[in-house]
């Protein structure tokens, strides 16, 4: 029998005012008329929260653009839960936030593309830097803990040293360093975005040395596919954490619908308490048994679980697969060919934007 989720990702929206070429939203967005409504969404806090659930991670798209967020974080917070908005600061103004403080927000996770002005508004495909640091003096003014996120890529990894000052200048308690995953949006721009592996051994020394002397916490998640074992992806499928799409889909991981045939249910037509525990999507790969080899065998299985189901499906068309990522993988060469490929000039496709 599985444990019950730690984490609820609430995908309130796929609307965005940005349009991140790494966004890992999937290709098809879901529109506004389709997103779960403020009823139906207090709902899913609920059965959430009976079903264990500690932390709410409100999140997008821009959650922002939900009209009614005061009152689902009302209802969030009345549950006792830990709440955290992870936004892209536009649309943040000193009273909204307020507003949201007072009604229980907890933590604010700020997302922030280079520390240059000009190419952070070339990679969110809008003007946005300007409100970032707005976004980010308000939040410290409100009191609340700052969180910033940047996700790293090939358009602003040699930026990481400003970055970690940008983030400190902005008075961050943590720093998210997070290398591109390719799913979605990002999986699609793969070939504007993956590093070198030059860019990558510069930026790990800029990182070491930060972390030896910055008084914030800087977590720095690795370019998987430059490495010899995947990453331990969700820590476990089915095992901590449950995604609810905008439009009500239960999903095991924010990626999971790139995985054909998976049987994904939707909390309007079945209790979310029955498609944690229940559900095919969600038994698919939890524990070992699913495994094959090398996985079923190796030592590492119970620190990195085979890796990323969504991967092996993306790269080797089956999501039982060893993730490809993996030196033991027997098709390691298909990311090979990727690092030596796809690294040169390629254009950016912009992330549409969900209406
Ligand atoms: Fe992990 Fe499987 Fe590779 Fe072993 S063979 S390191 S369990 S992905
Ligand atoms: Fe879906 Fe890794 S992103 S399992």
């Amino acid at each position: 029998m599985a444990e019950a989720p730690f984490g609820l990702l609430a995908e309130l929206t796929h609307r965005c005012p940005l349009q991140c070429g790494y966004c890992s939203n999937p290709l098809e967005l879901v529109r506004r008329d389709a997103e779960l409504d403020t009823a139906e969404w207090c709902s899913v806090f609920d059965q959430a929260h009976a079903l264990g659930v500690l932390q709410f991670h409100l999140s997008g798209g821009e959650p922002l653009a939900r009209r009614d967020l005061p009152e689902l974080v009302s209802h969030a917070s009345g549950l006792g839960a830990y709440l955290n908005l992870v936004t892209s600061g536009l649309g943040l103004t000193a009273a909204r936030l307020d507003d949201l403080r007072r009604r229980g927000v907890d933590h604010v996770q700020l997302s922030v593309q280079d520390a240059d002005p000009g190419n952070a508004d070339l990679i969110a495909g809008v003007k946005a830097f300007d409100h970032k640091l707005v976004a980010a003096r308000l939040i410290r003014e409100a009191g609340l803990p700052l969180t910033v996120n940047v996700v790293l890529h090939r358009m602003n990894l040699d930026h990481v040293g400003g970055i970690i000052a940008l983030a400190e200048r902005m008075g961050a308690d943590r720093l998210e360093l997070a290398n591109t995953q390719y799913y979605g949006w990002a999986l699609r721009n793969r070939a504007a975005l993956l590093p070198t592996k030059e860019q990558l051994r510069q930026a790990d020394l800029v990182v070491a040395q930060a972390r030896a002397r910055s008084r914030m916490e800087i977590v720095y998640v690795i370019a998987d596919y430059h490495e010899a074992h995947p990453k331990p992806c969700m820590y476990g499928w089915g095992a901590r954490q449950l995604t609810v799409a905008p439009n009500g889909d239960v999903l095991p991981c924010p990626a999971a619908t790139v995985i054909e045939h998976l049987g994904i249910e939707n909390v309007r037509d079945r209790p979310l308490a029955e498609i944690w525990y229940e559900s095919s999507a969600f038994n698919a790969f939890r524990g070992f048994d699913w495994m094959r080899e090398p996985c079923r065998s190796c030592v590492r299985k119970e620190i990195d679980f085979g890796g990323c189901r969504c991967q092996a499906f993306q790269l080797t068309g089956d999501a039982a697969n060893t993730d490809p990522v993996c030196s033991l993988s027997p098709e390691r060469a298909k990311v090979d060919l990727v690092l030596d490929t796809e690294t040169g000039p390629a254009p950016l496709a912009v992330r549409k934007v969900a209406r």
